[in-house]
């Protein structure tokens, strides 16, 4: 029988139905496998199905005797994995698009909402019971409405995000995205495209990262870019912590050069940087873009139907490599 192995556990509903199609082990500690236990795992399962947090590096693929036939990433972003790496040891890799387009959008305008309105802060106040009372000069924030937004990667989240600043935020949407997007197509979604990402961050007072982290990505945002982004702007992250040079972001936060960051993700998770954690101005989440009960069941439902299809000898929908 065909032996899978998932790094993690899943939503229960999508457990039953992989333990019914195939012979499941599972993570039942659900702690991360280190890089010994997942060469272990590509060496006696035909299957392994690894999330963002089991780190996939060249070296696991090397010196062959591999079992693996492919790998079912519980995700859309696979940049943990070293898919060329991967691809030359004969292993297909999957992903698991679209179906987690909304909730990462929707949590992108919250963190915006959430750093340029400071609520975080404010829930931080009243926890501590240290709230003074209604004063007009209390915990001021800034307006999004009116405002322009920057889009960095114009892909379905992108997209999904222009929409929801354009028609319920009423923002100017523009973005950069490496190939040119038919005006047509940018205008259904109330954006304009730039040139150049400096383009984008000279017009924008929110700067909202969508592009795919690793590879050219890796630091798109450095400290020359914070420089270059509008005086009093905010950027938000719920793309990869690859993308942002986070030093760089800490230091630009502590002298002001940006107003605030919303974030989701960070370089080395689940690790925070304390000087990042010790800034009002920024709102920080655990990596919860897709933490929805709809949207992880669907993304596990994913990765069954790519398996499945791979093991009937059939092309998996999401094949990456
Ligand atoms: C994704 O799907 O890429 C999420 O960030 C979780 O990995």
């Amino acid at each position: 029988m065909t032996r899978i192995l998932l790094t993690r556990r899943w939503p229960g509903a999508v457990e039953q139905v992989l333990a019914a199609r195939f012979e499941t082990v599972l993570n039942e500690g659900d702690r991360p496998m280190d890089a010994a236990a997942l060469a272990e795992a590509l060496r006696n399962f035909d299957a392994v199905l690894p999330t963002v947090s089991d780190r996939l590096p060249d070296t696991l693929f090397a010196g062959g005797n591999l079992r693996a036939k492919i790998l079912g990433n519980f995700g859309v972003g696979y940049n943990h994995i070293d898919v060329a790496a991967a691809k030359a040891a004969g292993i297909v890799v999957t992903n698991t698009p679209g179906v987690l387009t909304d909730c990462t959008a929707d949590l992108a305008v919250s963190l915006l909402l959430a750093v340029a309105r400071r609520t975080g802060e404010g829930e931080r106040q009243v926890r501590a019971d240290a709230w003074d009372g209604w004063r007009p000069t209390h915990m001021i924030g800034t307006k999004v409405s009116g405002k322009t937004l920057g889009i960095i990667g114009f892909g379905r989240i992108g997209k999904a995000m222009a929409k929801r600043c354009r028609f319920g935020f009423d923002m100017d949407v523009v973005f950069y995205n490496r190939s040119k997007v038919a005006e047509e197509e940018a205008k259904r979604f109330g954006a304009r495209q730039l040139e150049t990402v400096e383009d984008v961050l000279k017009a924008a007072d929110f700067v909202s990262l969508h592009c795919p982290g690793g590879g050219e990505n890796r630091y798109l945002m450095n400290a020359a870019r914070f420089a270059a982004m509008k005086a009093g702007a905010y950027l938000i992250n719920t793309a990869r912590g690859d993308v942002v040079d986070e030093a760089a972001l800490i230091d630009a936060l502590e002298r002001g050069v940006i107003r605030g960051a919303g974030l989701d993700v960070y370089e080395a998770e689940p690790a925070v940087p304390q000087r990042l954690r010790a800034l009002e101005n920024v709102v920080l989440l655990p990596h919860l873009g897709s933490a929805t009960e709809e949207t992880r069941t669907a993304m596990g439902m994913k990765v069954v139907d790519n398996i499945t299809a791979f093991f009937a000898g059939q092309e998996p929908p999401d094949r990456v490599a």
